[in-house]
């Protein structure tokens, strides 16, 4: 399996008992050290030599190998552009070995009417999100309070707007045909906002983003 965007391992830690190996890529050598040393852990020794972590810009990611499966999780596409988003679905796509699948999640916020949102997770935590419509672009910040309820960290993130649609729209221009969707995501935690889904894709018989030589005759 290869997972792009795998951070501290998350996912990688919760699927490696059903696997047979994860190539975890990741472009922040923090985080990566995170799931280094959780698997370093004695009751992780079983399956840590499974995971080969991967420092590396999944935009420019050189990999000759092929996968059974790619995950892209916690809907970071959104991290990226369109032509990003193009660029890295079509690399995904010669990645994968033939009838391999593609997992990859999707969160679309919910607008309303206004372009701030603030989620009361606890006393010490709070989700502050805003939109820039005209941008196509929202940030959430992550903000810790002390005691004094002063904010004393704040951690912030800005990704592309996408609807399912145009999701759906680009893993097809990118020829992939889902073959399954699924609700997930946090349904009972404050912090669940807007609608979280992931999606089993793999190539579409179409083959839009394959090349293959034909020969005729
Ligand atoms: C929202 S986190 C998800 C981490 C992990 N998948 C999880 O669910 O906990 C997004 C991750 O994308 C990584 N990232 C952002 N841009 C990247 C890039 N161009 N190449 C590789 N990793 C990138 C960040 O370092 C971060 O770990």
């Amino acid at each position: 399996m290869l997972e792009l965007a795998a951070g501290s391992g998350r996912i990688t830690l919760a699927v490696l008992p059903f696997v047979r190996s994860v190539t975890a890529v990741d472009n922040s050598a923090e985080l990566l050290s995170i799931l280094q040393e959780e698997l370093a852990k004695p009751e992780r020794v079983k399956n840590a030599a499974k995971v080969d972590a991967v420092l590396a810009d999944i935009l420019r990611l050189e990999l000759t190998d092929q996968f059974d499966a790619v995950i892209l999780g916690t809907t970071s596409l959104c991290l990226f552009d369109a032509d990003q988003r193009r660029s890295l679905l079509g690399d995904i796509q010669r990645w994968l070995l033939p009838g391999g699948e593609l997992l990859i999640s999707l969160r679309t916020p919910e607008l309303g009417g206004s372009d701030f949102y603030v989620h009361e997770v606890s006393p010490q935590l709070a989700i502050e999100e805003s939109f820039d419509v005209t941008a196509g672009t929202f940030t959430s910040k992550l903000v810790e309070r002390n005691d004094a309820g002063e904010r004393v960290a704040e951690y912030s993130v800005t990704t592309h707007l996408l609807t399912e649609a145009e999701f759906r729209a680009e893993l097809g221009a990118a020829g992939f045909a889902v073959a399954a969707a699924f609700d997930v995501g946090p349904r009972n935690r404050a912090d669940a906002i807007g609608n979280y889904k992931l999606f089993r894709a793999h190539a579409s018989a179409a083959g839009a983003g394959i090349k293959e030589g034909h020969t005729h005759g």
